[in-house]
């Protein structure tokens, strides 16, 4: 057998339309980078991808459904360090088990958190915010895309450390949390900087902090929040394919190389850097460094993160 073992649906994949599910609304970090960057792996491919947007439950609803689906390349799933690292700690029921039931296929891109607030909230910068959040936690709410998604996860470690309890007000993505954010219907938001931008460039919301050592390129002018007196709070979130368990190494290779081939693409690479994405570095791309990186940041949130009540 050996080198013939290949089935033939493997051989000549793919032979029709595939579809990426994504697991938030459409216009949110998930959806516009998984779109980015399909858009290209379709021409290498020479199939389309559709993206189908499934959204529930901080993204356990999709997730469990690409985690049941044929497992033939042809339904594949972008997820995320909520959907396959801090779903796991918060659902003790998970119906899916990110490293059981997933073939990890390619990791898309790193999207560094920002702490964000309505235009009009009082606090001028981090250091207000913080006694702001501490002296008002009863009145303050905080949008997110659901139980375990990267902007709830992100803000329970946030307001872990400032220890306050805002109320929480879930939407199906942060596309619609950003909308309300910029109506100014809800007070603050941890989010994926590329959701964040284009709309801090605006100016229509305010960024007191970006949650990393350094100061992101596609937004000078925003503090890290070591820089803004809160160096206790890191987070970045990351974005990427997996496939269900089962499907054919053969299959995972060819997606593999498609999505290596788009990151090395210089459109592609110059629309995720626009947005504040970081780019994988070579020895990240492999489906065996993203089986690494779900491993890690399990055993990361883990302990962050307690049962939704
Ligand atoms: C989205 O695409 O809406 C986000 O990835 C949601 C989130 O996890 O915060």
């Amino acid at each position: 057998l050996g080198a013939f073992a290949v089935p033939a649906s493997a051989q000549n994949y793919p032979t029709r339309t595939i579809t990426m599910i994504v697991p938030f609304a459409a216009g949110g970090p998930t959806d516009v980078i998984s779109r980015i960057v399909t858009a290209h792996m379709a021409q290498t491919l020479g199939q389309s991808i559709v993206i189908e947007n499934v959204v529930g439950a901080g993204g356990t609803t999709a997730t469990t459904r690409a985690a049941r689906a044929a497992n033939d390349g042809y339904t594949l799933i972008t997820g995320h360090m909520g959907t396959h690292a801090a779903s796991v700690p918060l659902y003790p029921k998970l119906a899916y088990h990110p490293e059981k039931d997933f073939e990890p296929v390619a990791l898309l891109a790193g999207t560094p958190i920002l702490i964000l607030a309505r235009k009009d909230f009082p606090p001028k910068d981090l250091k207000e915010f913080v006694a702001y959040v501490k002296a008002n936690a009863e009145k303050v709410n905080a949008a997110h895309a659901g139980i375990g998604s990267v902007s709830h996860a992100s803000c329970e470690l946030l307001n872990s450390i400032l220890d306050v309890k805002p109320v929480g007000v879930p939407f199906n993505g942060t596309g619609p949390a950003m909308n309300a954010l910029v109506a100014g219907q809800v007070d603050y938001m941890c989010d994926q900087i590329v959701n964040a931008v284009p709309q801090i460039n605006a100016g229509t919301i305010k960024a007191y902090a970006v949650a990393t050592p350094e100061r992101n390129p596609s937004l000078p002018n925003v503090p890290t929040t070591t820089e803004a007196g809160l160096p206790a709070f890191q987070a970045q979130a990351w974005n990427a394919v997996f496939a269900p368990k089962g499907t054919s190494p053969a299959i995972i290779a060819t997606l593999n190389a498609a999505a290596i081939k788009a990151l090395d693409d210089e459109n592609v690479r110059k629309r995720l850097l626009e947005l504040g994405s970081v780019i994988p570095a070579p020895a990240n791309r492999t489906p065996e460094a993203l089986a690494t990186l779900v491993k890690n940041e399990i055993a990361k949130w883990t302990p962050v993160l307690k049962p939704a009540s």
